[in-house]
């Protein structure tokens, strides 16, 4: 068993001041729940403290894959004395000092009091050894350590290393959740000294977020990438636009969303998409748009004369929900309007990746309109699903040099599985080195297997695991929706990669969770997503080879922390599960 030391501040207001009579105390690498006694004041450890030495991992989420080491003793923190210095630094390092320093002093300020002068000071130091990245793309080295130990003037010093700033804001991250604030004593505390070695496992660790079936708002948004930012998750998938709704404000054709928004003030102007790319980069997070074509397009595109099937009716025959859309992409005029899309898509969000979508298209839509066929019939093509999958590819072909226009570059595209993405038709019309497929199928979908054996790169986003829209209840008829049931977090937590690609992991890039929103709008985006989205986040960032069981009471933590930090995370369990350690769960670990 661990014994715990408090230092330096014992005395007398102390005694006075505690505030509740319990205290925990470490047993059997639990945390356990005991009364303080008269004369053992002195020795009281709060609920926090005691989380900070005695659970596994020290309460770290997501846990860190390298070395660590953590004193068992607790030294306590004066929050109005930080200093954050950084060498070789990058701007954004000082955006993302700012929003430590910040949340440090929340945590005090929400508190009963504040006699916390007498803490030491924290002194920071940040070493970046290729300070000039500042771009996120699927190279970058996300590593960091952090070593922290008292210097000879009695202040704490903290050293991160990292080569960017993406690794320095995951180890100021982790720095945040070493600071542990004792409710017994009203101050904040970290052990004395510390030492973590981390990486992610994988590159790519993604919430998707559906603007288009219910507008979010910009606040809601921001929420979002707050509580990535503080689970290490790194890429904000926007899907934007949909059949439903055309929110985003396009500069070259802003007709769409005066046309396709729900209302002129449900949209997302430049202003509002340069905040959050902007709010999203300090925070360690890329936002990727995703402009889905040549299906889930409808509402905006009216005048244009470029979408077929608009809300067609009985709209099974023609669609996955109302309402339907489908590009006619035999016209033209429509790919100058996609490269204006695009162009200003990419000067808006600077995309190392881009995602196209690609899903649900019906060839009955299309075999229905006679332009189509038409032209289709002109070129000698039969109107079988291969010449209605060539049809596709012809659109793909035309959107990728039109997108590729405007990046001047190559850059990764990301597509959702399809029936362009079968074994018959993937490699003619989307080629591996072009194209990441990510798989909204089951876990144990056998296309995932082809894919791989293929070469292909994947992101996982099963809808049996990632989900996290499913079992409410229905909305086009009665009962529940389409993918329920419900999906607890501990389902979340055990898809892992590693179990799903076997020994073709190594080309999967990563995992997202993804959240549409037919029955979600900003008043319930934060519960739907958290804390779930957080276990996903360790299972991507540590690559557990232990089960959902080892995480509990860690998980538990961590959503409190999801909840100090504004964002209204769902509970998991009753409080008196994060208070008597592992008693809940029926076969403990
Ligand atoms: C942290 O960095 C400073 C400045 O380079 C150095 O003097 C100090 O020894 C380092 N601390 C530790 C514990 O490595
Ligand atoms: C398209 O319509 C024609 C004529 O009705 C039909 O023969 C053909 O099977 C349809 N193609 C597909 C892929 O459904």
């Amino acid at each position: 068993m661990k014994i715990f030391i408090l230092f330096c501040f014992l005395g007398i207001e102390y005694i006075s001041a505690l505030s509740s009579p319990w205290s925990w105390e470490c047993k059997n690498e639990r945390c356990t729940k005991k009364e303080i006694l008269k004369g053992e004041e002195e020795k009281a450890v709060s609920l926090e403290a005691c989380q900070m030495y005695c659970s596994r991992n020290s309460g770290l989420w997501p846990k860190p894959t390298g070395k660590v080491d953590i004193s068992n003793n607790l030294v306590p923190l004066n929050p109005s004395q930080i200093e954050i210095n950084s060498r070789r630094t990058s701007p954004l390092t000082a955006k993302a000092a700012k929003l430590f320093k910040e949340d440090l002093i929340s945590r005090i300020a929400t508190t009963r009091d504040s006699a916390n002068n007498d803490g030491k000071p924290l002194s920071i130091n940040i070493f970046l050894t290729e300070p000039d990245t500042d771009k996120l793309t699927l190279e970058t080295d996300e590593s960091y350590n952090l070593i922290l130990a008292p210097d000879d003037k009695g202040k704490v010093q903290v050293n991160i290393t990292a080569p960017n700033f993406y690794g320095s804001r995951h180890g100021l991250e982790t720095l945040g959740q070493l600071i542990i604030y004792d409710d017994l004593r009203n101050k904040l505390m970290v052990p004395s000294t510390a030492y973590i070695v981390d990486k992610p496992a994988y590159p790519y660790r993604g919430i998707l977020l559906d603007t288009s079936r219910n507008y979010i708002s910009v606040d809601a948004i921001k929420k979002t990438i707050n509580g990535m930012a503080a689970s290490k998750l790194n890429t904000f998938h926007w899907h934007i636009t949909d059949s439903h709704s055309f929110p985003y404000v396009s500069k070259s054709r802003p007709e769409l969303s005066l046309y396709g928004a729900y209302s002129p003030k449900k949209v997302y102007t430049e202003k509002d998409i340069e905040e959050i790319v902007d709010f999203a980069k300090s925070r360690g997070v890329r936002v990727m748009p995703e402009f889905d074509a040549p299906a889930h397009v409808g509402e905006g595109w009216q005048k244009t004369g470029y979408v077929i099937c608009l809300n067609a009716q009985p709209w099974g025959s023609y669609c996955v929900e109302p309402p339907c859309g489908q590009f006619d992409v035999t016209k033209d005029g429509l790919y100058d309007a996609l490269e204006d899309i695009y162009g200003d898509m990419v000067d808006q969000f600077d995309p190392d990746i881009f995602h196209m979508g690609g899903d649900e298209v019906h060839f009955t839509c299309w075999n229905n309109t006679k332009s189509i066929t038409d032209w289709m019939a002109k070129k000698g093509w039969g109107r079988e699903e291969k010449d209605f999958a060539k049809l596709w590819g012809y659109f793909q072909d035309n959107a990728v040099e039109r997108l590729f226009k405007k990046t001047n570059k190559n850059i990764p595209i990301i597509m959702w599985t399809s029936t362009l993405t079968k074994k018959e038709h993937i490699a003619k019309y989307l080629p591996k080195d072009k194209y990441i497929i990510q798989i909204w199928t089951t876990g144990s979908d056998p296309q995932i297997d082809e894919l791989l054996s293929e070469g292909y790169k994947l992101i996982l986003s099963n809808y049996d695991a990632l989900y996290l829209d499913c079992g409410f209840a229905g909305w086009v008829t009665d009962g529940n929706n389409w993918c329920s049931p419900y999906i607890g977090w501990q389902k979340v937590y055990d898809n892992n990669p590693r179990k799903i690609a076997g020994s073709k992991v190594s080309q999967i890039l990563g995992s997202e969770a993804a959240l549409w929103t037919e029955q979600v709008d900003s008043t319930s985006v934060d519960s739907r997503l958290w804390p779930r989205a957080a276990a996903m986040a360790e299972t991507l960032w540590s690559d557990p080879q232990t089960s959902w069981r080892e995480a509990e009471s860690r998980f538990l933590i961590h959503r409190e922390r999801l909840v100090r930090r504004g964002i209204d995370a769902d509970a998991l369990e009753p409080e008196w599960c994060l208070q008597n350690e592992n008693e809940c769960p029926i076969n403990k670990v």
